[in-house]
């Protein structure tokens, strides 16, 4: 259950700033090497704006543990200025009566001009905006070192057909085909590649964002954990428990072939001077080439006492919006820019790839939001949903249980 039953606590109580502090609390998980950078512009922003930063950054990816921090903050009457969190949350957040308004910096910046309809949908509580969008990452990438492929003679799987035998040459060679880090939102990033790349978009949706019964008890669902039963089999002994970019430093130093991960990875290897096409490739998920997985980052805004919090508020909700930000943020985060108007000029080849696979998918179909990511269902579904798929990946649970177990972890409301 999300619901926090704040109904009962004073909103007066929330934030309490002293007047002309100005002060820019902001909760979010950015603190691997690329997240960090680009955090800092955000910062660097809004300090340019005559604010005052504080950093409420909770270590952990996937941001699971800064979703909780978050809560007891908000139910002990500190909820921050703003906090990253996105998709259905948004509204869960909003039902709360916790978030604070910002349609007037909205309509000044034409946001809705700005913005596509589906992300300023989300954006918005009962019409208002509550919520500000960061990037767009996608999430169906594999990050391969080509390096390792050519000395391992092995070719760059297309399809998840094609990966055991890429895999089993790179283990042969005496590369980790694999980089991975078994914690359960990995487990789960993974799994929606796969769903995405055995099935397609459409079983994608079927299964993911409808949660159709039938698509997630079917004999497809069933191959998907075979597949996914199969990754196992080609990550290192050391997996467990080890941070994303720790997997991503092992493809950026030739001991791992390749990482299944969204683009945030690629942070990683632009903060380690590599350059796309040459020391490393950026490709999508084995099967995924039509698809588009997005994930978009955003900040909720709550209502804070003070009189100088709507300004600081709005002035950080603007930062965010700003062209300058768009760029220089998801230049070292990895993703691509949300709004339009943002010259592509200076990004690079995924990034560009990345921007024309979201319009085509989005006119022609095939893009689908991150259940892994927090952008498909409830907070609720998708915890009790990445349950099923990480303790099936640690077991040797069969397929065929595992698919009766989603079905019922589907109906988590
Ligand atoms: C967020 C990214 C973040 C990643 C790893 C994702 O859920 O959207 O911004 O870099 O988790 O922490």
């Amino acid at each position: 259950m999300f619901k926090l039953k704040l109904a009962a606590i004073a909103v007066a109580t929330l934030g309490m700033h002293a007047a002309g502090a100005a002060e820019v609390e902001v909760l979010h998980w950015w603190t691997s090497g690329g997240e960090a950078k680009s955090a800092a512009e955000l910062k660097k922003m809004v300090e340019a704006r005559g604010n005052k930063w504080k950093d409420f950054a909770v270590a952990g990816g996937g941001g699971e543990n800064a979703m909780t921090v978050l809560k007891s903050r908000v139910v002990s009457g500190k909820a921050p200025t703003a906090a990253q969190v996105k998709g259905p949350s948004i509204q869960e957040w909003g039902a709360e009566g916790v978030l604070a308004n910002l349609d007037s910096t909205a309509k000044a910046n034409n946001w809705d001009g700005l913005l596509p309809g589906v992300v300023a949908n989300v954006m918005k509580y009962k019409g208002s905006y509550v919520a500000v969008p960061v990037n767009v990452h996608r999430v169906n990438w594999m990050w391969v070192n080509p390096e390792v492929f050519k000395k391992a003679g092995a070719e760059v799987p297309k399809t998840w057909a094609d990966f055991p035998a890429a895999a089993e040459k790179l283990q042969k060679a005496g590369f980790i085909p694999v980089a991975h880090g078994g914690q359960p939102w990995q487990d789960f990033t993974v799994f929606e590649s796969i769903v995405l790349g055995v099935g397609g978009a459409k079983f994608y949706e079927d299964s993911m964002v409808k949660l159709d019964p039938k698509a997630l008890s079917s004999p497809t669902m069933e191959k998907v954990f075979d597949t996914f039963r199969s990754v196992r089999k080609y990550i290192d002994k050391d997996a467990a428990n080890r941070d994303w970019n720790l997997a991503t430093a092992m493809v950026i130093n030739g001991k791992a072939g390749m990482q299944f991960m969204g683009d945030w990875a690629k942070g990683e290897f632009t903060a380690a001077g590599k350059v796309p096409g040459k020391d490393y490739l950026c490709l999508a998920a084995p099967g995924t080439e039509k698809s588009f997985t997005f994930n978009i980052d955003s900040f909720i805004v709550f209502k804070q006492q003070g009189a100088d919090a709507p300004k600081a508020q709005s002035d950080f909700a603007a930062a965010v919006m700003s062209p300058e930000f768009q760029e220089v943020f998801n230049l070292n985060k990895g993703s691509i820019p949300v709004r339009s108007g943002v010259s592509m000029a200076k990004f690079d080849d995924c990034a560009k790839t990345s921007a024309k696979d979201f319009a085509d998918t989005a006119k022609g179909g095939g893009l689908v939001p991150s259940i892994a990511h927090q952008m498909a269902v409830p907070a609720a579904t998708t915890g009790a949903i990445q349950d099923v798929v990480t303790s099936f990946f640690n077991s040797s649970q069969s397929s065929k249980d595992a698919v009766a177990k989603l079905a019922a972890a589907a109906k988590t409301k």
